[in-house]
């Protein structure tokens, strides 16, 4: 039995132990004088808590998780199941145990100070040791925990500090989040120093107005609170007022002999700039705790955003403005370090929200890395700041379980005592997927109480009901409800508060249809106000394919565009040996693990774009769709694009336009009499450089159509088009000449929302083609095929004539009533090897599907085919373009082919069959064909988002019954 009491106590397994002789959470900010403890720290994995440490020591480094740095204990993925059996407060006996250790050198010239231990985040209890002795106990993984060290440290001396992490724990039940399960010290460890007598607490609060009233705690170490010890405050340069002198609650006034004071300072800045995610105006703050020589005993400093938040009525107000939320949730995520991001990862994080007309970030599920905050303040972004309480397993539970009730309020009130000064914070959540109980209450009541001055939210209790207010959330934040239930809500006459999705539109691998559906509701119903995409990170981990481990930090530079380099790949759930997970479940992100942002991210600046365009009788309007500032911040360029006559661009002036305000502008160009299709785009960029990107940076192409395509049939020419006896084409450049396709390569969402059962249960996946006549007359060569499928045979005629410069083919399909959904009508072929590049006429160059292509401009475009296809973790159907007029495909010496399509098309370009994306269940097990495999669509399933959420909306599905599509191919 340990004489250790830490160990003996089993804080791994006793809810009610939140922490000891952890001090509480502020809002300080103590950079100096500090002393980084990060590093290389000796290092041993125990089997268990109750195991001892043995002689042998390897080493780790701080912060960093150790199943990513060569332990036997390797990442864990699961999403809602926990990943063993034992039930709340309980944790399995093997229980992996980090042992880190080092000397720590206390610098001499700290005699006489305060000295406290920051360890950043620790997964999921840390137990502090210092040359043997116990000093403390902290749960709640994604917060620091600071100790006083004052006792047991001495200054000019060395010491050995022993930090214990013991990974599952009765903490493991309420951190049961959808992620990895990691093990380790994640955030950075640090000891710093002060005065005995120091800044406890600094809480800001602004209003509009230029109002600002700083309140300050003091607390003295080691006895009463001297005489004569003043704060005081500058915002910039200008000083604050001293409302209150430093109160000081002494043995002598009979009042608590707790050594603390407090004191009020304030100031009213004129003509103050506001904050808002648009204009994210700061002023810098300090604030200064004097001796009775007037010596600095303490300082901290905050940048503060002048900005109010407030619901009037069912309307959530930023600063008296209806703003609308554009967000995306964000887990701390790197694929080489797991939760352990840098602060340049998280501003490269932010400027591309930024880049891709994101406004708001969800810190899903639970307080993310402080830079994370402050990174937020300064580029603009309002946050839904999040406790750390996931108990989905056991949510029911848990939530009325009394064990817990004070881990509910600890993890609630660590937050906002954390964040409660960062503008950008304009929401709470109480956390995440944890039903509702009366913990939730008990954290509510204290969240009200302390802060105001922000609504709360919290989508388990939202979800009983979105409109009754006694439920602990102020907003109706419900997690994937469809579009038509949200504005059925907001036109119910029933609503009473904000309608704000907390999750919606999940992105698991090609996805995130119908977001523009989502987005045309909201912007035309008043009371609903937008909501947060699931999610920003695919969350592959970068992995050693020889050995299956993850490659850590040793995989710098493994990767690119998405793609893992040669001898990697991006591994999820179950890569790493685990019995129980879910899979690629993990992968669900608008960016790849690396951070290249998915074809979704184009679409979605798009549906954001600040400056809108559209037809106006003769001429054109613009219009200013920001809530707060003007365009002169932006640069705009015309150009048309002719179907038949290339591009040309102007310069283009924006008018002076307000918030919200239009104008009508005349068109920059006399439309050419010839040229056919015509659209026209406003190519808008950044005047100046942004805090988020260079001038020039893209920022929106709104289009408009001028002129619709005038069908011009192919001309005939004599001769007959070779078809051989099998009905099928003839063509050099094709190596498989084109048949019916009626499937995909199940996407996320067909797999799991059904749809790729039920296509393999009609033989979709492997239609065979049965010739039925092959007729010829009068030139005209007319296939019949038939194709067996569960629902009944579908009929498909071809029909052959010889046209100026090559074959055109009429195509009809005849779907069985039954067959009411299928993936794809259209037809496939295979081009001989060599015909590398694309050129095309229709929406691009982004990936685009029926029901995810708004926004996507109409016009020439060129790619190499490598990069058509998007490298989806899990193989699946990829690279599509929608709306594709006509095409070539070409090798380097120009020589190739062409397709004009008679309607715009859906059309994919790949160097891989459906059946090769189907079979792989990585994007590094795919071996491209030498040739093209072409896939023209008549109709394309709509992506939806059913793996999560609602598949696409039934305009998007393909009927039964008759689809014609023709085209003409030729030799370029
Ligand atoms: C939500 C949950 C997220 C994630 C998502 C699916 O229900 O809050 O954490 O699991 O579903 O990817
Ligand atoms: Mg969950």
């Amino acid at each position: 039995m340990t004489s250790d009491p830490l160990i003996a106590l089993r804080p791994w397994e006793a809810p009610e132990v939140t922490s000891w002789g952890r001090l509480p959470m502020n809002a300080v900010d103590r950079r100096s004088p500090a002393l980084s403890l990060d590093g290389e720290w000796r290092f041993q994995l125990l089997p268990g808590p109750l195991a001892e440490p043995g002689p042998q020591w390897s080493s780790a480094q701080v912060p960093g998780a150790w199943t990513l740095q060569g332990t036997d204990d390797l990442p864990w993925y699961t999403n809602a199941q926990m990943p063993w059996g034992e039930f709340p407060p309980a944790s399995p006996e093997a229980n992996p145990t980090g042992v880190y250790e080092r000397e720590v050198d206390v610098p001499a010239g700290w005699a006489g100070r305060r000295i406290v231990l920051q360890v950043g985040a620790a997964e999921s209890v840390l137990l502090v040791h210092v040359d043997g002795q116990p000093v403390g106990v902290s749960k709640d993984s994604h917060l620091a925990a600071d100790f006083d060290l004052s006792a047991v440290l001495r200054p000019g001396a060395v010491h050995t500090v022993r930090l214990t992490v013991v990974k599952w724990s009765d903490a493991s039940h309420i951190e049961d989040q959808d992620q990895w399960w990691h093990g380790g010290i994640t955030r950075p460890v640090l000891l710093y120093a002060t005065d005995p007598l120091y800044l406890a607490d600094v809480t800001v609060r602004t209003r509009l107005d230029g109002e600002l009233r700083v309140d300050c705690k003091v607390r003295h170490a080691s006895g009463p609170l001297p005489e004569g010890w003043c704060v005081t405050g500058e915002l910039d340069t200008h000083l604050l007022v001293q409302d209150t002198e430093l109160d000081r609650f002494n043995e002598e006034d009979g009042r608590v002999s707790d050594f603390l004071g407090e004191a009020r300072l304030s100031t009213v800045v004129d003509d103050v700039r506001a904050w808002t995610a648009e204009t994210p105006e700061l002023y810098g703050l300090t604030v200064r705790l004097h001796r009775p020589d007037g010596t600095v005993a303490d300082s901290s400093f905050h940048r503060v955003g002048f900005r109010e938040v407030e619901i009037r009525g069912r309307d959530l107000l930023l600063n008296g403005e209806r703003i609308y939320i554009r967000g995306v949730n964000r887990h701390d995520f790197h694929p080489l370090t797991g939760r352990t991001v840098s602060h340049a990862d998280m501003r490269a994080d932010l400027e591309l929200l930024k880049r891709f007309g994101f406004n708001a970030i969800r810190a899903a599920h639970y307080p993310n890395d402080p830079s994370l905050l402050d990174l937020a303040d300064e580029l603009g972004f309002y946050v839904v700041d999040e406790a750390d309480i996931e108990a989905h397993d056991h949510a029911h539970e848990i939530a009325d379980d009394p064990r817990y009730l004070g881990a509910f309020v600890d993890r609630v009130s660590r937050m906002v005592l954390r964040d409660k000064n960062h503008p950008c914070v304009i929401i709470w959540s109480l956390g995440n997927e944890s039903d509702y109980g009366a913990n939730h209450d008990a954290a509510a009541g204290w969240l009200r109480r302390h802060d105001p001055t922000r609504p709360l939210q919290y989508e388990g209790a939202a979800k009983l009901d979105w409109a009754d207010p006694a439920l602990a959330s102020d907003i109706a934040c419900p997690m994937y409800a469809p579009v038509e239930d949200c504005v059925a809500h907001a036109l119910s006459g029933d609503q009473t508060k904000p309608l704000i999705q907390c999750e919606y539109s999940h992105a698991m691998g090609n996805s995130n249809g119908t977001l523009a559906d989502h987005w045309a509701a909201i912007e035309s119903t008043p009371g609903l106000q937008g909501g947060f995409i699931w999610e920003f990170w695919d969350h592959g981990i970068l992995q050693r394919v020889n050995d299956g481990r993850p490659a850590g930090r040793a995989g710098t530079g493994q990767y690119e565009n998405g793609v893992a380099a040669p001898g990697y790949r991006w591994a999820y759930g179950g890569d790493f040996g685990e019995v129980i997970h879910d899979g690629v479940f993990i992968a669900d992100g608008v960016v790849f693990p690396d951070r290249t942002p998915k074809p979704v991210m184009y679409e979605h600046r798009e549906i954001a774009a600040p400056v809108r365009l559209t037809r106006d009788r003769g001429g054109l309007r613009i219009s200013n769709h920001q809530h707060f500032q003007d365009l002169r911040w932006l640069a705009a360029e015309w150009s048309l694009a002719l179907a038949d006559g290339g591009t040309r661009t102007a310069p283009a002036e924006l008018p002076d336009l307000g918030p919200g305000e239009s104008a009508s502008v005349p068109l920059p160009f006399a439309l050419p009499e010839n040229g056919g299709e015509a659209w026209l785009t406003l190519r808008v960029t950044t005047a100046e450089d942004q805090s988020w990107g260079p001038r020039g940076t893209e920022v929106c192409v709104p289009q408009v159509r001028l002129r619709a395509p005038d069908p011009v049939d192919p001309v005939r020419v004599p001769g007959e088009v070779e078809v051989d006896d099998d009905g099928l084409l003839v063509h050099p450049l094709l190596t498989s000449a084109p048949v019916l396709s009626l499937w995909r390569a199940p996407t996320d969402n067909d797999e799991l929302g059904g749809m790729a059962a039920r296509w393999h249960d009609w033989g979709l996946d492997t239609l065979v083609r049965k010739a039925v006549a092959v007729r010829r007359e009068d030139g005209r060569v007319t296939v019949l095929a038939e194709y067996a499928t569960g629902a009944g045979p579908v009929r498909h005629e071809q029909v052959f004539t010889r046209v100026e410069g090559g074959v055109r083919v009429e195509e009809t399909a005849v779907l069985p009533d039954g067959l009411d959904d299928v993936a794809r009508v259209g037809s496939v072929l295979e081009t001989v090897a060599g015909l590398d590049v694309l050129e095309w006429f229709g929406q691009g160059p982004w990936e685009s599907y029926p029901d995810r292509s708004s926004g996507v401009p109409v016009g020439h475009h060129t790619l190499p085919v490598a990069e058509l296809f998007t490298p989806y973790l899990r193989p699946q159907e990829s690279g599509g373009r929608h709306g594709v007029r006509r095409f070539t495909l070409s090798a380097p010496d120009a020589t190739g082919l062409s397709v004009d399509l008679a309607e715009p098309c859906q059309v994919s370009v790949t160097r891989y069959r459906a059946e090769d994306l189907a079979a792989a269940a990585h994007h590094d097990e795919l071996v491209p064909r030498p040739g093209c495999v072409v896939h023209l669509d008549a109709a394309h399933r709509g992506l939806g988002t059913a793996s999560c959420g609602p598949d696409t909306s039934p305009s998007y599905l393909i009927a039964a019954g008759t689809h014609h599509w023709s085209w003409t191919l030729r030799v370029l």
